[in-house]
């Protein structure tokens, strides 16, 4: 039968503690905190009724323990690989770099939205095996909000992550401190992934019928998880909470509201606060998204509040009768955005997003601007400049594309004639333009790019030069070559 829902109560992922200090790379005569974070097998009971499933995790905990930081604050993580030698999910040794002529087990870890140097940014073919580590550096030179680490590993990474190799990093700062939100125990962290489960409580990854090829264009559980448990309860007292909510999932985009279409407040989005709240009964967000959010329960006392992603149910918050003086406020100014003018760009870039059927197996094939993974680098914007992606989406679905390193907004989107443009290239619109709104006026590092629509966005490139990738957070999408690698130039090539 089905899982009874709401019978567990909700796990906080442990708070990480730094191991000791290291010096600074950047000042060699300044210690930093060191942490050493390593990435284990482990047996967890993610429901009452189910016995324990075998996840992959960090240190004891699957999603792995959340990192406290504050901006300008540097710190230093060793990841190390203490996994088993072997996976207990299919691989797909036809993918590109998961070949019989790598080991089976290897991973790196990537801090996502992390305005990170390229050396510490968990460049997908920078796995290591088990028994070894990597040493990262975050400078965390960027703006509060919540950060999302997770595998990377080239063509297993969405096996990785589905194995429990994920988890959160918040970053603080002094506007935020400014503001007087809910905090301590009335800020919550919400890790929420969908997962396979079967009657045995262990993971079931779907495989495709191609012989050889057990790789799936994407998955969806059958449960959704939050921070490891299916289906979980919170008690909260009648009062205002602060939700930091990520979105761990491969493939499954959520549509969050509760039962009873109750109003809450989305304060932040990817990159942090947003410029004012926005009132939502419902929350859209695609794999590797974030919002951060304020839910007034003091009109609930004694009442118990479902949230659910349309039938689907993800938790239950039990509101009890009584509770402190709620003294944190809603704001009703958050932080200053400034929308970047599109005359600062200094050169537009059209990407098309491609899905071809493979006629010789039925297997799919997708692409970013139909140039595989290991062609030669094509996007090489200079460090300082600002760029427009325009993102033209010839498939039928919606593919979440993030860019490492930087933080965007987003422009507009536009529903285009896709026979038009496979015809001549040329963008034919249908229907008005569709600027960006509500929750996507704040900094982005992952933009839904919807179906047969242009999507453009406007990115400033700061931080570091080097290589980076940029890909579709459908994990199964980016495993199969829906990644590119790009560059940032100190200065702009001589032609
Ligand atoms: Cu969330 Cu390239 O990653
Ligand atoms: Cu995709």
């Amino acid at each position: 039968g089905e899982l009874t829902p709401f019978v567990d109560a909700l796990p906080l992922p442990p708070v990480a503690k730094s191991t000791g200090t290291r010096a600074n790379p950047e000042r060699k005569d300044e210690q930093i905190p060191y942490y050493r974070i390593a990435m284990r097998e482990m047996h967890v009971k993610v429901h009452r009724d189910l016995p324990a499933t075998r996840v992959w995790g960090f240190n004891d905990s699957s999603p792995g323990p959340v990192f406290e930081t504050r901006s300008g604050e540097p710190l230093l993580v060793e990841w190390a690989n203490e996994l088993p030698l072997k996976h207990f999910l299919p691989i797909d040794y036809t993918l590109h770099g998961a070949g019989k002529d790598v080991p089976e087990v290897r991973s790196v870890v990537h801090l996502h939205g992390g305005r990170t140097p390229p050396e510490s940014d968990g460049y997908p073919e920078d796995w290591f095996v088990p028994g070894k580590s990597a040493v990262n550096f975050y400078p965390n030179r960027q703006d509060a909000t919540a950060l999302f680490y997770h595998d990377h590993a080239m063509g297993i990474n969405r096996l990785n992550v589905y194995a429990g190799l994920q988890g959160m990093f918040l970053i603080r700062d002094a506007v935020e401190d400014a503001l007087n939100l809910p905090s301590g125990k009335y800020e919550v962290p919400l890790v929420i992934y969908d997962r396979f489960l079967r009657k045995d409580g262990q993971l079931e990854y779907p495989v495709s019928p191609i012989p050889g090829k057990p790789w799936v264009p994407e998955v969806f559980g059958n449960v959704v998880l939050v921070n490891g448990k299916a289906m979980p309860y919170l008690e909260v007292e009648p009062r205002k909470y602060r939700l930091r909510i990520l979105n761990g999932s491969n493939a499954r985009f959520y549509r969050l509201a509760f039962e009873d279409e109750h109003e809450f407040h989305v304060i932040g989005s990817d990159q942090g606060l947003l410029e004012s709240p926005v009132a939502l009964q419902r929350l859209q967000l695609a794999p590797a998204e974030r919002a951060d959010v304020i839910v007034d329960f003091s009109k609930y006392a004694g009442k118990r509040m479902q949230l659910a992603s349309d039938s689907l149910p993800v938790m239950q918050f039990r509101v009890t009768t009584q509770g402190a003086p709620d003294t944190s406020v809603l704001p009703a100014k958050l932080r200053a955005v400034e929308r970047i003018k599109e005359k600062a760009a200094v050169k537009t870039r059209l990407l098309t997003l491609d899905e071809h059927l493979n006629l010789a197996d039925q297997s799919m094939d997708m692409m970013l601007n139909n140039t595989p993974w290991h062609a030669p680098i094509t996007e090489k914007p200079v460090i300082d400049t600002t760029e427009i992606w325009e993102f033209v989406n010839l498939t039928e679905d919606t593919h979440p594309i993030h860019i490492h390193l930087v933080r965007f907004q987003i422009l507009d989107r536009q529903r285009i004639d896709t026979n038009a443009f496979f015809d001549s290239r040329s963008l034919e619109f249908i229907g008005d333009v569709e600027p960006a709104s509500g929750i996507e006026t704040g900094w982005k590092d992952t933009v839904r790019a919807d179906a047969g629509t242009l999507t453009r966005i406007i990115v400033p490139f700061k931080g570091y030069t080097g290589r980076y990738v940029w890909h579709c957070h459908l994990l199964e999408h980016e495993d199969n070559e829906m990644m590119r690698p790009y560059e940032i130039l100190a200065t702009e090539p001589q032609k």
